[in-house]
């Protein structure tokens, strides 16, 4: 089944009015309150819309998030059955500090189309639709993995760049890739910008790798398949607690490798609007009665545009 077309501006809508009402707190040093302001105004929208929606990917279990929980259902009950996966503020401190690359993100798909990723990292790479589908694997080295995608990408090895996110559990990789003369580009957060750096080659990345967020893994995995580009995932349950909760979720197997097919089915629509500039969009813009907004929506079975949405101030 390929989702609604019209479902594109709609789901586009409920990002922008995410980002807007997160954008009030843009440089007040106050990420939890940014985090909950878009949170609740991405509830109320979700629930405007004409559908069954329930979030599989969200602000944690019921015990720990008032709102967009998992398992949270939303909508008004009629219409289709979708799965939809939600971060409400991608990159909260961006926000919280007025740096670069705030989003407003979620992906929907038809009902158990989008895999139920639980609250824990998970090891990452991605590449270009230019790359074939398991050319690299989590389990290579990274000399091995850079080496090839040099070789197939037809470039020199210093030529290759990789997106890291700084943080002191990649200092491996970064030192790998230093000691090859790779060309680095770190990320301070925001993990789900970076992966979907390597989608268009206007960002001159080739290979997003390194752990970051499980939900933020979905969720660039959602965007990544219409772009036709390639994914792998590890989630990483270090915790007694983390692997009784994937238990309890049905992952038998805690050390599994999940390829895109894996996590995305079917046709997927995912949103993603601009709080502050970044790499792939402008953030909001206003003037005395509207806010301006700029949404990357990507649809698997028509296309990816980017909307951009004039909301009058209230
Ligand atoms: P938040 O917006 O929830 O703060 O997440 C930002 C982020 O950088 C994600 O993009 C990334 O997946 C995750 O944090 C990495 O986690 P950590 O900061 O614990 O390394």
């Amino acid at each position: 089944m390929t989702l609604d077309f019209n479902l594109k501006q709609k789901f586009a809508n409920v990002t922008s009015k995410a980002a807007i009402a997160a954008y009030k707190y843009v440089g007040k040093n106050d990420k939890n309150s940014a985090d909950k302001a878009a949170v609740d105004v991405m509830r109320e929208e979700l629930n405007k819309l004409d559908m069954k929606g329930k979030i599989v990917i969200g602000e944690g279990e019921l015990d720990e998030a008032p709102m967009l929980f998992i398992g949270e259902t939303l909508g008004t009950g009629n219409g289709s059955s979708l799965d939809i996966a939600v971060d409400p503020v991608e990159g909260t401190n961006f926000v919280a500090k007025n740096l670069p690359g705030g989003l407003s993100v979620l992906a929907i798909a038809e009902k158990g189309n989008l895999f139920n990723a639980p609250e824990t990292y998970m090891e990452k790479i991605a590449l270009g639709s230019d790359v074939p589908k398991g050319l690299l694997d989590l389990d290579n080295s990274i000399e091995d993995n850079i080496k090839k995608l040099a070789n197939i990408k037809k470039k020199k090895i210093s030529e290759i760049v990789a997106c890291v996110l700084d943080r002191p559990r990649h200092n491996y990789i970064i030192d790998e890739l230093n000691s090859m003369n790779v060309n680095i580009k770190l990320i301070s957060d925001g993990d789900v910008s970076g992966a979907l750096l390597v989608s268009e080659k206007r960002h001159n990345v080739d290979i997003y790798l390194g752990t970051g967020g499980g939900p933020e893994g979905v969720l660039a995995a959602a965007a990544l398949d219409a772009y036709n580009c390639s994914f792998q995932g590890r989630f990483l349950f270090k915790e007694k607690k983390d692997q009784d909760r994937a238990k309890k979720m049905g992952i038998k197997d805690l050390t599994k490798k999940y390829d895109l097919s894996e996590i995305i089915k079917g046709d997927t629509i995912f949103c993603a609007t601009g709080i502050t500039d970044g790499d792939l969009l402008n953030g909001i813009r206003c003037s005395d009665n509207t806010f301006f907004t700029e949404t990357l929506v990507t649809h698997k079975s028509s296309s990816i545009s980017i909307i951009k949405n004039e909301i009058t101030k209230t």
